[in-house]
């Protein structure tokens, strides 16, 4: 299925800062969330038509702690407390996927750390079609 990639780097940052000192990242760089809860990545993604999309959020976390965030879609939040677990290390990077419906247009897809860790780094969203989660057509 096609996927369009937003680089975290690229997108509106509230509380973090576009960093380098990691490898592996794509693109120019990646996100360093605050260490407070609340920071927050938000990309605008544009969706052709309504229904699931799938969202991929490439990050690291290399600490052994959890770092939680809720995603919200055009100020909803979607999924609340997603886990972003530990990666072996911050070179390491890892992928949580969820599913979430998109409107045709303009999206506003936010990603706000829940603890007062902060986020994890935020590497890119990856956002591609669900099709196996659409209602059959005929
Ligand atoms: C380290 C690491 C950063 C990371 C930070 C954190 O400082 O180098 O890339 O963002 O920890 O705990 O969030």
């Amino acid at each position: 299925a096609a996927t369009t990639d937003y680089q975290a780097e690229d997108a509106t940052i509230s509380q973090g800062t576009v960093a380098t000192n990691h490898l592996n990242y794509t693109g120019t760089g990646f996100v360093d969330y605050t260490n407070v809860t609340g920071s927050s990545v938000e990309f605008t993604v544009s969706a052709v038509s309504a229904g699931s999309a799938s969202l991929a959020f490439r990050y690291a976390n290399g600490t052994t702690v959890d770092r939680p965030m809720d995603i919200s879609v055009n100020g909803t939040v979607v999924a609340a407390n997603v886990s972003f677990p530990a990666t072996a290390d911050w070179d390491t990077w890892a992928t949580k996927t969820l599913n979430a419906d998109l409107t045709p247009g303009s999206n506003k897809i936010r990603a706000t750390a829940t603890t007062a860790n902060g986020g994890p780094n935020l590497d890119r969203l990856r956002v591609g079609t669900a099709a196996d989660t659409q209602a059959p057509t005929r």
